[in-house]
């Protein structure tokens, strides 16, 4: 049988600064849903990279005094050291300058244009320079754009209207498409109005760093219409029918609430214009706010990731932006909030875990494995909720509730925990060794099977884990530990962060 495919993207990230938090969130995720889903034996395809034309990305070359290819090809190493440092595993990494882009582009633009979608017109209207789109008189009246002005151009436009009626109706067969709920309603909001039409070229004469129109040399294509199909150049829309064909539609496209009209309308359009599938799902997640505001580069309240990843390791901050978003929702990135989860989850229940069963196998057993013969009810009931774990994780991760995976194989770390306190092998050794056994065989079972299925979040130190169990490359299937094998000694997992004293005791 054919293995289940599952095609996954972030939005290409603007080459006009180093990356945030906000960029390296995403690219988590991605990362964390692409394991999850080759833990379940599906065939991955990861795609993510920069979005290098436009006003943003030149005005900020400009000020640097650089070409803006050179610009580009400064930054472009700093996300890709990022990911590296991060532990991302992407499969494909898109820049918008390359040739497969640009050609496929513009192949797409003529065969549009031919197709009747594309026309010229004289438009007046608002245009927010900050956005660098034309906006509505609703949009504008709404006070939510920066640098706001009357322009009048020649420019050419892309049919939008037409596609309307087809993409409500779509929505609306489709409720897996726009997710969460509130995005999508969002859009069948917004798709209440009538659609204009998208303005998809720039004059050279006001700005000329993107990709050529192949039918109009005066012309370059808006950022917007260049940067989406990047989604379908990669895959080899152009220059590989039979890849493009196992790949497309995505399964998801993840991206950020500010960018959900791009993705959810012109999108889908420009996909609907093309007779392409549209995506499987469109997934909107929300902010991480300091206090009231957005995290970004504008406000300049930006915590740099690789400032936190050099303090406290990558995976606590992995772990740390997963567990605390509620996928769709703003969440606060705070670091006493980092360093209470950090100590709870990380130290005080997973680590602690891995210490106590290694320490008492240690001592009773030679570090060497016991049998696990005559398992009782309190064994029973641990190997329950550890037999349950993979399918109630797989189904959480299908539908996006992440931080739900992870509390429910926390909440079976924690069980174990307890059991291992109200059984106490230790005193049980004493009276029979057997027994003593069958206890720690059973934790250390539970504790394999929590590590199994918390490596898409933090693959090194469940590898540590997992290694020291002699269990590497095991499933999250019951009974995969081997009787006898030599435990591996190891150094504490994740030590206690210090905690401030006006922290005590929360
Ligand atoms: N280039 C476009 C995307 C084109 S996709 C075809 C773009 N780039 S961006 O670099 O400005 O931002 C990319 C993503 O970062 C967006 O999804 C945005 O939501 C996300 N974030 C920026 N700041 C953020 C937070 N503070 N928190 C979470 N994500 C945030 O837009």
């Amino acid at each position: 049988m054919k293995n289940k495919k599952f095609y996954v993207t972030t939005p290409i990230y603007y080459v006009n600064d180093k990356p945030h938090i906000g960029h390296a969130y995403t690219t988590i995720l991605a990362d964390v849903l692409a394991r999850y889903h080759q833990m379940a034996q599906e065939e991955v395809f990861f795609l993510t990279g920069l979005d290098e034309h436009g006003q943003k990305v030149q005005q900020a070359a400009q000020k640097r005094e650089m070409s803006y290819q050179a610009h580009c090809d400064d930054l472009a190493p700093r996300f890709i050291q990022l990911w590296e440092k991060l532990g991302i595993r992407y499969d494909d990494f898109i820049r918008t300058t390359q040739e497969r882009h640009i050609k496929t582009v513009q192949h797409i633009l003529q065969k549009v244009y031919e197709a009747g979608d594309i026309y010229q017109d004289e438009y007046e209207g608002w245009y927010s320079v900050a956005e660098e789109r034309f906006i509505t008189e609703t949009e504008k009246d709404s006070g939510q754009f920066r640098d706001v002005k009357i322009l009048k151009e020649r420019n050419w436009f892309f049919k939008m209207s037409e596609y309307q009626d087809k993409l409500v109706d779509y929505i609306y067969e489709h409720p897996e498409f726009i997710q969460p709920e509130h995005r999508r309603n969002e859009i069948l909001g917004f798709l209440k109005q009538p659609l204009g039409d998208l303005c998809i070229s720039r004059p050279k004469s006001r700005m000329d760093w993107g990709i050529e129109l192949p039918f109009d040399k005066e012309y370059v294509t808006y950022v917007w219409f260049d940067a989406l199909i990047n989604y379908i150049t990669a895959p080899g829309y152009l220059d590989d029918p039979k890849k493009f064909k196992k790949w497309w539609p995505a399964d998801v496209h993840l991206i950020g609430k500010d960018i959900l009209t791009t993705h959810c309308v012109y999108w889908s359009t420009m996909l609907l214009s093309l007779k392409l599938p549209l995506p499987k799902t469109i997934f909107a997640h929300g902010w991480w706010l300091v206090g009231e505001t957005k995290m970004s580069k504008s406000l300049g309240n930006v915590i740099n990731p690789l400032d936190l990843i050099d303090q406290y390791g990558v995976e606590p901050v992995r772990y740390y932006l997963m567990r605390e978003m509620v996928l769709g929702q703003d969440a606060q990135f705070t670091l006493e909030s980092f360093i209470k989860r950090f100590n709870s989850d990380l130290a005080n229940d997973f680590g602690n875990l891995l210490n106590r069963v290694s320490g008492l196998v240690g001592k009773y057993f030679d570090g060497c494995i016991p049998d696990q013969s005559h398992l009782m009810q309190a064994d029973l009931d641990i190997r329950k909720q550890a037999m349950a774990l993979e399918e109630k994780v797989r189904d959480y991760v299908n539908h996006f509730h992440i931080n739900e995976a992870i509390e429910e194989i926390l909440e079976l770390v924690r069980a174990t925990n307890k059991y291992v306190e109200h059984q106490a092998p230790w005193k049980v050794a004493k009276e029979s060794l057997n027994s003593a056994g069958r206890i720690l065989y059973t934790a250390m079972e539970a504790l394999r099977i929590s590590a199994v299925l918390l490596s898409p979040v933090m693959p090194q130190k469940t590898h540590i884990v997992l290694d020291v169990l002699g269990a590497v490359g095991s499933t999250p299937k019951w009974g995969e530990l081997k009787i006898n094998t030599k435990l591996k000694t190891h150094e504490a997992l994740f030590p206690r962060l210090e905690v401030k004293s006006n922290e005590k005791g929360t």
